[in-house]
């Protein structure tokens, strides 16, 4: 039996939810990473100090008892958002990022940018202050096919934005192409890739019937885009990082709206290892999910381990969200139904 140990893991790029869902869903993270940036896109978005430390507090309510798992709060920037309220957030460590959701480009972003010239005076402010801009990068112009919105992005909003501030840290999040891929490396900023991603191309969405379950924004592009990333990831260069992007949807609500996001929390170790061990690349596994998100974010990365084995690990199909004890809805995990080789052991010192 394979084993493997490596520094424990952070998510640089994770969707909590609120209320019932949150309660249910913590631990799937909380477990096994020590830190994540939590996504800011909650029905009424983050955009102000108050609402982050009140959100923080209820994730921090939620969370096992005894946890030491670390929420990092981004505010959710807007035209209107303040300049003094998102700076002295940064300054006073509520905020440890800002989140720029273009409008209506994905869940829960209608309240998002509208102009992204608008922010220049607030990215200036935080080019000066070194707080990091992470960025939902596709243009949600009707015009552009769905599939070519993150390279318009990329040309149309992400050049002049780098070109104006080369000393702006910028994560491009979730990244779905080689375009993108170039870019990141030759721009000198950082990327998160989900497990999805590396699983799944564009035919998943249509296999067997239109399947919403593998419909998630960015939507997933053409295979040589999903072997690009796969590259990537597995390089160990310090610019790709872990970020599940993880984002649960109740099925009924799936199944209503086919909503994007896909909730991969349960299985996202597990579903990344599996790939990294596809490429001949187990060893750089720990730089990608331990090492380079710290290292871009200059943070110490953890100090506990954890430990994973190669055994067969099958995915449940659904998972229960409970109210007391009633049932008050499933949410499908990505591999749903699978035998995946990897397992988490545990995290020890
Ligand atoms: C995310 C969600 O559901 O909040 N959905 C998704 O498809 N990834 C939002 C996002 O990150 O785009
Ligand atoms: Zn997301």
């Amino acid at each position: 039996m394979k084993t493997l140990t490596i520094i424990k893991p952070d998510d640089w790029h994770l969707h909590l939810r609120e209320g019932v869902v949150l309660k249910n869903i913590i631990h799937f993270t909380s477990d096994y990473f020590g830190r994540a940036i939590v996504m800011p896109n909650t029905k009424a978005p983050i955009t102000s100090i108050d609402k982050a430390i009140a959100y923080k507090k209820f994730i921090s309510e939620a969370l096992p008892k005894s946890s030491k798992f670390e929420p990092l709060m981004t505010i959710y920037l807007t035209d209107e958002t303040d300049k003094g309220e998102l700076i002295n957030g940064f300054k006073n460590n509520v905020f440890f990022a800002a989140k720029l959701y273009p409008a209506n480009a994905t869940t829960n972003s209608s309240l998002g940018v509208k102009k992204i010239e608008n922010l220049y005076e607030i990215f200036e402010l935080m080019q000066e202050s070194g707080m990091p801009l992470l960025i939902h990068g596709e243009v949600t112009d009707s015009e552009v096919d769905i599939f070519d919105r993150e390279e318009v992005f990329i040309d149309r909003e992400l050049q002049p934005i780098i070109k104006s501030f080369p000393k702006l840290k910028i994560v491009l999040e979730h990244i779905t192409t080689s375009y993108a891929v170039d870019f990141v490396q030759e721009n000198n900023i950082g990327a998160t890739i989900t497990p999805h991603h590396l699983h799944i191309n564009r035919n998943a969405m249509f296999f067997g019937g239109l399947n919403s379950d593998f419909y998630c924004l960015p939507v997933a592009k053409r295979e040589n885009n999903r072997l690009a990333l796969r590259k990537a990831a597995t390089s160990g260069k310090e610019c790709f990082f872990l970020g599940t992007d993880s984002a649960p949807h109740l099925r009924k609500w799936k199944a209503f709206c086919g909503c994007a996001g896909i909730f991969n929390a349960p299985v996202a170790i597990e579903s990344y290892l599996t790939v990294f061990e596809e490429e001949n690349a187990l060893d750089n596994f720990e730089k990608f999910a331990s090492l380079n998100g710290p290292h871009f974010y200059n943070l110490s990365p953890n100090k506990e381990k954890l430990k994973l084995v190669s055994r067969s690990n099958k995915v449940v199909e659904f998972i229960n969200v409970l109210e007391e004890k009633d049932i008050v809805g499933q949410i499908k995990p990505f591999h749903a139904g699978e035998i995946l080789k990897w397992q988490v052991e545990g995290i020890f010192n």
